[in-house]
């Protein structure tokens, strides 16, 4: 029996040329995931063309993707970053509507709410194209029972990058001016935001920065108005690893800790490469 399903793509969309994109395809029904999981995309590159007549191409290349999708819905979405050099992702961003994408049956991951013991503010940091794992909790309505308040932060070089943003932003009107359940935090490190993208955050917070250095200087938790404390906070970070790895130090020294033996922790951790 095959460990991979063959899947079709039914919807691309681009959010920036030749650098942003995400990938919709069919989702085989004993596919089953947690918000946060992620799945092996697996594509055949190469020549088709010189394969054996009357063979059709299996994959060869395989590369980790998060869920983009509700864990209940009936598609599966991926979103990607073209790695100019890259094997897979130029790849995967020239598949057309139809093509084939195959998916490992096997899910993986520990970047899930599962880990956490209940908190009161979930925060939710990516850098690029970590905010995937995000969104499918964010899609999650059970994530929203869980939770006062929900924080993203997502920091990108330039405002161009920040996809997803119209969801996001609807998400935070949704989420109401009294009840502020949901914070989203843009944050560009290479350009300051522009207030149409930015529409809910004050003008002196627009300065471009990294996240790691708004947490050193005090800016993150005030650009948020919400105080990060190892009791009530629950944090997840994913993305860049030079990011994440700068970011669970700096925690650290904050009192947050991944979970260990049986011991939650408040803080879950994923690299992207
Ligand atoms: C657990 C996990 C989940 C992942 N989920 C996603 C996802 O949802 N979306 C996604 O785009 N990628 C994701 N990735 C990365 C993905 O698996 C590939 O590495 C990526 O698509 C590039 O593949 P490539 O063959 O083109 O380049 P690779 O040869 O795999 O990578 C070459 C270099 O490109 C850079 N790079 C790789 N991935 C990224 C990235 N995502 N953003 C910025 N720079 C990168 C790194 O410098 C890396 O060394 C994930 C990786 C892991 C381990
Ligand atoms: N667009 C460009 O100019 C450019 C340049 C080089 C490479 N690339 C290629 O573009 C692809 C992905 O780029 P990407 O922009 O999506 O992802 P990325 O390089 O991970 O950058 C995303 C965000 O993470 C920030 N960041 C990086 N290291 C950090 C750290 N240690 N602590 C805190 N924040 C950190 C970046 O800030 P900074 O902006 O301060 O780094 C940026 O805001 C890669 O394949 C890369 O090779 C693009």
């Amino acid at each position: 029996m095959s460990r991979y399903t063959r899947q079709t793509v039914l919807a691309k969309t681009i959010w920036l040329t030749d650098k942003l994109f995400s990938v919709t395809v069919t989702r085989d029904p004993d596919f089953s995931f947690l918000p946060g999981q992620f799945a092996r995309l697996g594509l055949f590159v190469g020549d088709s063309e010189a394969l054996p007549a009357d063979t059709s191409p299996e994959p060869n290349e395989w590369r980790a993707y998060s869920m983009v999708s509700r864990p209940d819905a009936n598609e599966l979405e991926f979103y990607s970053v073209v790695v100019p050099d890259g094997k897979f992702s130029p790849a995967l961003a020239r598949l057309q509507i139809g093509e084939s994408l195959w998916i490992d049956k096997t899910v993986f991951g520990f970047l899930t709410l599962e880990r956490f013991v209940e908190g009161e503010d979930l925060w939710l940091i990516a850098t690029g194209t970590g905010l995937s794992a995000y969104l499918s909790m964010l899609r999650d309505p059970a994530t929203w029972s869980r939770f006062k308040r929900i924080i993203l932060l997502h920091g990108v070089r330039n405002a161009t990058e920040l996809a997803y943003r119209d969801e996001l932003i609807a998400l935070m009107q949704r989420s109401g001016d009294q009840s502020a359940q949901f914070i989203y935090l843009p944050v560009t490190s290479q350009e300051p935001l522009t207030c149409d993208l930015s529409p809910s955050i004050s003008s002196q917070w627009r300065d471009a920065a990294r996240l790691t250095t708004l947490l050193v200087n005090g800016e993150l938790e005030q650009r948020v108005g919400v105080a990060l404390e190892p009791a009530r906070s629950r944090v997840m970070l994913c993305g860049n690893p030079a990011m994440v790895t700068e970011m669970r130090g700096l925690l650290s020294e904050r009192g947050f800790a991944p979970g260990r033996r049986g011991v939650a922790g408040n803080l879950a951790v994923e690299n992207y490469w």
